[in-house]
């Protein structure tokens, strides 16, 4: 037997027993006469002592032992003189008796310890080396929790597991697909699924009638902190139901995993805003609740007044920032800088001061009466900070949007250990492209409209589509899309003219999706269902936005494998066994 006991479990209730542990090396340390070991497996550390006047064989091997060995160590538990309380085993110590180098360890590149002194590459390359220390291991051990706590959820309310194929003809979601070469076809390519959409369609008109399934999905999409080319999704999908089922359902599930993974319960219901409201209030489709310091239109208040920038402006919006009247120029002049940033893309800043004395960017061409009717327009108090963009409504909108997290950032309003899940509703169906002069799906094509918006969808006029609302969902946690879904189409018609609006020929709708059209031709229940996030789900259970440290072995924001390098060239006989010919030679871009 390699181990008695784990190094978490022991306490000064086992003092006297003879254990076995097995772990790695965390640290040694000889305090005069006594020689130390910090023990660490999976489960804690414990600390191993032998003094001077131990069995020379013991001294001898913990003369030789470095950071990382990994040892096997017998011994009798016995109370510590000098305790510590930070520590689950703090209480103990093993006073070894026997000790076993199972494998040695070259020194590793940086510390193991919660906070380690390696750069992110270095931890990347020896991923892991990273993955033993404490923060990553808890990171996998929430998402363990949080996939069981899902299942068990699931399960309970009669959803079936079904996994659904890898290799599958491309399902649209908006990004490129990975694709895979047929060496049996030649010429022809799997796509990866970026999700399985039109599978879990195809259950329900198999009659599953409730499908679920923790599942893998791959984009070729540009990588961000909450982006990774493959990730994980809770998919789910239900027959016979209409869009309150699916709230009420998934609502359900996101309350069971606050409640058995943070003990954290909520007893009203999330709160649900139009997407029309997400935009008008905070500029975003993925509002944080975690503040206010909502948004206000004043295009109508600031308009008339002999301010052009104003009066020509399709849109005037301002946010009232509590306590910062007292900004100085200073500052104010690096908030209109950081709004000039491309990133937001604001033209310039206009302030107002609301302290002992109103000052304001404005001064020329307002009267202190017309600039107390913009603040009570902004539903501002003594003491706040009113800070106005205007431009172009949609960009502004995002752009104020964008100073209003920055803000309650900056004030510390965001606060990790806060949770304010909310659902953001009725999109529009359709997305205009100047570049392309086409519609895309805003969602995804399988998405219905609102049907009390069918008349609009089915006309030929531009400005009517663009206003059809579609019966999809997302839910929004902290200012992050975490899931989202809809109300699928399952009239024929109904999805051949989805096609078409898309720009699609009837030839390439049918070359695409004719497997899916056929099946509706076959008695498609009325369906829906939604897909969360999974990887964003457990980083925001655990207090960060970064999906990276929740998932083993993510890539880099190129898209790399840095451990395994992959991807990377393969050899001439196996593109030929592919059918593929090299265009192009990595050596010619140096
Ligand atoms: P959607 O495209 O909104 O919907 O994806 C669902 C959720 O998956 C997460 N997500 C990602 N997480 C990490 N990295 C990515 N690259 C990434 N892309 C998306 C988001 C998102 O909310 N088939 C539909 C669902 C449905 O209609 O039922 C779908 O995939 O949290």
């Amino acid at each position: 037997m390699y181990r008695t006991n784990t190094c978490g479990e022991l306490r000064l209730s086992d003092a006297g027993k003879k254990v076995t542990l097995a772990g790695w090396v965390q640290r040694i340390r000889k305090m005069g006469s006594l020689n130390f070991v910090d023990l660490r497996d999976r489960y804690g550390i414990t600390q191993l002592v032998a003094d001077d006047s131990a069995d020379p064989k013991v001294l001898e091997v913990l003369n030789s032992l470095g950071r990382e060995f990994v040892i096997q160590a017998k011994g009798i538990v016995c109370e510590r003189q000098s305790k510590n309380p930070k520590m689950p085993t703090g209480d103990i110590e093993i006073k070894l008796e026997e000790i076993v180098v199972l494998n040695s360890a070259a020194t590793p590149p940086f510390t193991i310890e919660e906070q380690s002194d390696g750069g992110e590459d270095l931890r990347a390359k020896y991923r892991y080396l990273d993955l033993r220390r404490g923060p990553l291991q808890r990171a996998l051990k929430l998402r363990h929790q949080m996939a069981i706590e899902t299942r068990k959820y699931l399960d309970s309310k009669d959803f079936m597991e079904i996994e659904t194929p890898f290799l599958i003809k491309s399902t649209p979601e908006g990004a490129r697909d990975f694709v895979v070469p047929s060496r049996m076809n030649p010429g022809e390519f799997y796509a990866l699924p970026q999700s399985p959409q039109t599978f879990k369609q195809l259950l329900m008109v198999a009659g599953f009638d409730r499908y679920c399934q923790i599942v893998r999905c791959f984009r070729d999409e540009d990588l961000r902190a909450d982006r990774q080319p493959e990730f994980t999704q809770i998919d789910c999908e239900m027959s016979f139901v209409e869009r309150e089922d699916v709230l009420q359902m998934f609502e359900g599930l996101v309350k069971h995993l606050f409640k058995n993974v943070k003990g954290i319960e909520f007893n009203e219901p999330f709160e649900r805003i139009t997407y029309d409201e997400a935009m008008n209030y905070f500029g975003s489709d993925k509002p944080d609740l975690r503040f206010g310091m909502q948004m206000h239109e004043i295009t109508s208040v600031v308009q008339g007044h002999g301010f052009s920038v104003f009066d020509s402006a399709e849109y005037v919006g301002a946010i009232a920032v509590p306590g910062c009247a007292g900004y100085s120029r200073k500052q104010t002049d690096e908030l209109t800088e950081w709004v000039k940033r491309p990133q937001v893309g604001a033209k310039g800043l206009v302030f107002i001061k609301l302290g002992d004395e109103v000052k304001s960017s404005i001064d020329k061409f307002y009267t202190p009466e017309q600039i107390q009717e913009i603040a009570k327009a902004c539903d501002a108090q003594k003491g706040d900070l009113i800070l106005i963009l205007c431009g172009p409504k949609h960009k502004t909108q995002v752009a104020l949007g964008t100073l209003r997290l920055e803000m309650g950032a900056r004030l510390g309003l965001r606060k990790g250990d806060v949770f304010k899940p909310l659902w953001v509703t009725d999109f529009p169906l359709l997305e205009w492209d100047d570049e392309t002069q086409r519609f895309y799906a805003m969602h995804h094509p399988f998405t219905s409209p609102k049907p009390e918006d069918l008349d609009k969808f089915f006309s030929n006029d531009k400005e009517a589509l663009a206003q059809v609302k579609a019966n999809a969902y997302d839910i929004v946690l902290n200012g992050n899309e975490i899931g989202g879904g809809s109300i699928r189409i399952h009239d024929r018609k109904v999805q051949e003219r989805m096609f078409e609006i898309l720009g699609f020929t009837h030839e390439q709708a049918e070359y695409r999706f004719g497997f899916l059209m056929n099946a509706f031709k076959f008695g498609a229940p009325p369906h829906g269902g939604l897909a969360f996030g999974f990887d964003r789900l457990c980083a925001l259970f655990g207090g960060q936005e970064t999906i990276r440290d929740y998932i083993a072995f993510p890539k880099n924001n190129m898209g790399r494998d840095v451990m395994a390098e992959a991807p990377s060239v393969i050899d001439d006989a196996q593109m030929d066994e592919l059918f593929l010919k090299s265009t192009y030679k990595k050596e010619e871009t140096k």
